[in-house]
């Protein structure tokens, strides 16, 4: 498949008032009403970020964007031959995302794929309420981390149908995270698969296609620091301001009201293919430490 990189998200939260005022002050993101919740907006697309009322935190949906109907095409024809069941959006749902034509199925962890192009471009600038310009554009609209159950399993699907590339690894011991992307951004999507460790066994409230966090970037320093003054104001800071050891971003993270956690950055590199995946011996140069109120919770 070729795909352009991760176009929007959608979450379902019973707190869609916390999330308005957090996507305000702390990310610096446009708010509108939907019929079932808000959207997020962060650049000139009519949305990147989709909360749906719901009773429970839960990551609702991948938007994964192709350039045209020629690659959507091209991955109904390989979906088929790999024999991975897809549905074709109804016209309801097509008006919902604004996108011209869509389809969607499952990972291997149960997380909901949607491919997707055509999305709706607004004539009116964005205008975000802190003056956060966001970095988007061909590097989409950041990238999105998830808990896996069968990491081999989970690879295999990204890079062999879906046709990611590896940007690096990095293997901690009881974890290792697998870093791919679609596009120059360093990654848009990475994944954790659990390794089985008798002396520490896992954590069980981070179930398999839980979202652990996702990732805005912004364009200077500056922006990045205001945001954590806000998030500090807030008391939502999770992970102190450091910078990565693969991307070279420098960034915070956020607790979102949903509990998982938003990493807001800037600075990072840009990849291009072939690139030489490496394995990175830890995720931070410096920095990003755990605070105290937030510990006990695997990132
Ligand atoms: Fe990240």
């Amino acid at each position: 498949m070729r795909l352009s990189g991760l176009g929007y998200f959608g979450l379902r939260t019973a707190k869609v008032e916390e999330w308005r005022a957090f996507a305000e002050d702390v990310l610096g993101m446009g708010v509108t009403d939907t019929a079932d919740g808000i959207r997020l907006r962060g650049d000139d697309r009519a949305w990147r970020i989709a909360l749906h009322r719901a009773d429970d935190e839960e990551f609702g949906y991948a938007g994964w964007e192709v350039p045209g109907p020629a690659e959507l095409a091209e991955a109904r024809a390989e979906l088929k031959a790999a024999g991975v069941a897809f549905e074709e959006a109804t016209a309801e749902l097509l008006a919902e995302r604004d996108v011209v034509d869509l389809i969607h199925f499952e990972d291997p962890d149960g997380v909901r794929v949607e491919l997707f192009h055509g999305a709706r471009l607004e004539v009116t600038h964005f205008v975000s309420p802190t003056g956060v310009r966001f970095v988007t554009g061909e590097q989409g609209l950041g990238h999105i981390v998830f808990n896996v159950d069968d990491y081999e399993k989970t690879y295999a699907f990204y890079t062999g149908l879906m046709g990611f590339r590896p940007s690096d690894f990095c293997d901690l011991g009881r974890k290792r995270i697998a870093f791919l992307h679609c596009n120059p951004r360093h990654h848009s999507l990475a994944f954790a698969g659990l390794v089985i460790d008798p002396e520490r066994p896992l954590r069980k409230d981070i179930d398999p296609g839980e979202l652990f966090h996702f990732m805005l970037e912004v364009e200077d320093l500056d922006t990045v620091g205001r945001s954590y003054e806000a998030a500090r104001a807030k008391d939502c800071v999770a992970l102190t301001l450091g910078r990565h050891s693969n991307d070279r971003m420098v960034s915070y993270y956020a607790r979102t009201p949903s509990g998982f956690e938003v990493e807001f950055g800037t600075g990072a590199i840009t990849v291009s293919d072939p690139w030489p995946a490496v394995r990175a011996a830890g995720t931070s140069l410096w920095g990003h430490h755990r605070t105290e109120k937030q510990e006990g919770r695997n990132a």
